[in-house]
């Protein structure tokens, strides 16, 4: 496994005090860390906790949780990667609850994809297995249709469409099992270590499918669900893995830093 890649993903959540003093606790502890730490808090936080940032350790970045894919126009409420490119090194696209709530289609997420690499922001892709097994858990969630591993292969071709080999290792891969997200404060709910490696393997024969086996070694892959301190270990031991983007864990100094340690202390 590389250096694994730890994201917060503080969705819709966090006063600006909330924001600074979360970011200060988990910058003043995880410098010596062998693990990449990036913090997506909501894009109004993202001024001032750039500059709280400014002096932040190399393995500690910020990200958007979202963005448009123009530069600039009559979006009404929407934030172009113009306007996040010197904030933020990656922005998350195509998470679940944005496909969900918002309807952002396939087609939509690739033009974002695009746009990010095109200004330099490192997209991370989102991949999520239906809403509709949520009904039909099966000991921690394993789906047992063949029809919802196509519809995952489908979110990845069509979230690349057109993103080449120079590319495709600028992107950064998220399998998020629906049933597996919020299923907090019992995080039990999380998929199995073994069962999100079967899944992100299938993802990776597709890349090499396409890119070469190579290229798609270097593509940076996380699961996401339901992580925590008591089950991030059982993820990263698989060596498919890289890293996990963690949810509401994220929201709590003492267990996002815990998270880390493990990710990225000594043996
Ligand atoms: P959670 O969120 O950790 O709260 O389940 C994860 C996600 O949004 O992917």
């Amino acid at each position: 496994m590389r250096k694994p890649l730890i994201v917060g993903n503080w969705k819709m959540n966090t006063t600006l005090s909330d924001a600074v003093v979360l970011t200060t606790q988990i910058r003043n502890a995880i410098e010596d860390l062998e693990a990449d730490i990036v913090l997506c808090p909501p894009f109004v936080w993202l001024v001032p906790l750039n500059d709280l940032l400014e002096h932040a350790p190399d393995n500690l970045s910020l990200g958007a949780q979202n963005m448009w894919f123009a530069d600039k126009g009559a979006i009404t409420g929407e934030i172009s990667p113009l306007m996040l490119k010197n904030l933020v090194k990656y922005v998350i696209l195509g998470h679940s609850e944005r496909r969900f709530h918002f309807g952002e289609s396939n087609a939509l997420i690739n033009d974002k994809v695009h746009a990010a690499l095109q200004h330099g922001i490192t997209p991370i892709l989102c991949i999520s297995e239906l809403k509709k097994i949520q009904n039909e858990k099966r000991g921690r969630g394993r789906p047992t249709f063949t029809k919802l591993r196509s519809d995952i292969l489908q979110q990845l071709k069509m979230g690349l469409k057109g993103i080449g080999e120079s590319d495709i290792t600028k992107v950064i891969i998220v399998f998020e099992p629906v049933w597996a997200i919020s299923t907090a404060p019992d995080t039990k709910g999380a998929a199995s270590g073994v069962y999100a490696a079967s899944v992100i393997n299938r993802l990776k024969s597709y890349l090499e499918e396409k890119y070469g086996g190579e290229c798609a070694a270097d593509v940076t892959m996380l699961y996401g669900g339901s992580v925590d301190a008591s089950n991030v270990a059982e993820f990263l031991y698989q060596p498919e893995i890289d890293g996990v983007l963690v949810g509401s864990a994220s929201l709590k100094a003492s267990e996002f830093i815990k998270i880390c340690k493990i990710a990225g202390g000594p043996d």
